[in-house]
């Protein structure tokens, strides 16, 4: 396979290394239109080859194009992209609206073609042992998700925090609570320094009793990352900021013996033993590069395609039209 690879800024250059090691890549070609970001990549990947032209590239033999440039631009080489006959990997948000990610979704259909879209945390160890966790079970059913993601963060020219850092967060949602429909959202957030929010909190509603918050900071003194799944069996605490015990399941919990009455209910807690299951450490962007091509070799759906894309992106639009309205909810068609 021949695979090129669009944008050489922050996030590419760990494309262009994942895809090299993979056994089923002859060539990588990395593009940019930055002469000093392919000299780079020339430096420290002296097998790829380089191009400041991507309608060159597209015209090419590769058979795969990775963007990852800004969000903004993500529909037109993608669209590009699938025009030129090349299954694509898009990096995350999938795109800056809902109506482009269902354009793209239906070219690549009527191609044949695969879109992947890098939701990186699914081919995280942490997220995997948390979903065979849910799946046998364990953790009962799952009541919440609460997440936090603050930092001294990098600010984007294109897009809010919510859409540069919730998109992680709402992809691991939606694959550990398949399960759940989303029907709505409400968010508010503030824009402190320019016109696009630095900190922001989104809560996600679902059409049973459950519920997920999303707050988002560029501008956190401290680096949290944090998600906690309150299970009605057990609970569970994902530290990402942790090296070796990630995870952490509480056999805790709440009873309540009558609910007729609130004040004279009856609430018990249990406080159980804690236990942190092991976790895998293989790199993320290497299974993710490998399910790429896996899909492409099997003519299948990639574990993270267009349609896991589409359901952020539609999280995400309607977040900003929440903020607009301070708060208003925000229905969501699934
Ligand atoms: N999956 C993750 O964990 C993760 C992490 C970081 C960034 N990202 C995503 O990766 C994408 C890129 O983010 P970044 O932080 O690397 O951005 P960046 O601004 O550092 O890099 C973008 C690069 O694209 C290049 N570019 C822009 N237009 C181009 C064109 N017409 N032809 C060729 N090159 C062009 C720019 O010169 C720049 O080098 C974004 O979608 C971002 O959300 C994903």
């Amino acid at each position: 396979m021949k695979v090129g690879v669009i944008g050489l800024g922050y996030w590419g250059p760990n494309l262009v290394r994942n895809f090299l090691a993979q056994p089923e890549v002859d060539k990588v070609i990395g593009c940019d239109l930055q002469e000093s970001r392919l000299a780079m990549i020339k430096r420290k990947f002296p097998g790829a080859d380089t191009t400041n032209d991507y309608k060159a590239l597209l015209k090419s033999d590769v058979d795969a194009i990775v963007i990852a440039t800004p969000v903004d631009t993500h529909y037109k080489f993608a669209k590009e992209s699938l025009e030129a006959g090349k299954h694509i990997w898009v990096e995350k948000p999938f795109t800056a609206t809902s109506d482009q990610a269902k354009e793209l979704i239906d070219i690549a259909d009527s191609k044949d073609l695969k879109i992947f879209v890098d939701h990186t945390f699914i081919y995280t160890g942490a997220v995997r042992k948390i979903k065979d966790l849910i799946r046998a079970g364990e953790l009962g059913e799952i009541k919440y998700f609460d997440s936090v993601r603050i930092n001294l963060g990098l600010f984007q020219h294109d897009v809010n925090v919510i859409w540069d850092l919730a998109p992680h967060d709402l992809s691991i949602m939606h694959y550990l609570l398949e399960d759940k429909k989303v029907v709505g959202v409400a968010a508010n957030g503030i824009a402190n320094y320019y016109d696009l929010e630095n900190v922001a909190h989104l809560s996600v509603y679902f059409d049973n009793n459950c519920f997920a918050h999303f707050h988002v900071n560029w501008t956190s003194p401290v680096k949290i990352r944090r998600m906690i799944l309150g299970g009605d069996k057990k609970m569970l605490v994902f530290n990402d900021m942790e090296n070796f015990e990630k995870i952490k399941v509480y056999d805790s919990g709440v009873e309540m013996e009558s609910t007729e009455k609130i004040h004279e209910a009856l609430i018990q807690y249990r406080i159980g033993d804690m236990y942190s299951p092991k976790v895998v450490q293989t790199e993320a962007l290497n299974l993710g590069a490998m399910e790429f091509i896996n899909s492409i070799k099997e003519n299948r759906v990639p574990l993270t395609s267009g349609y896991d894309g589409l359901k952020v992106v539609k999280i995400l639009e309607a977040s900003d039209e929440s903020i607009k309205n301070k708060g208003k909810f925000v229905a969501i068609n699934d």
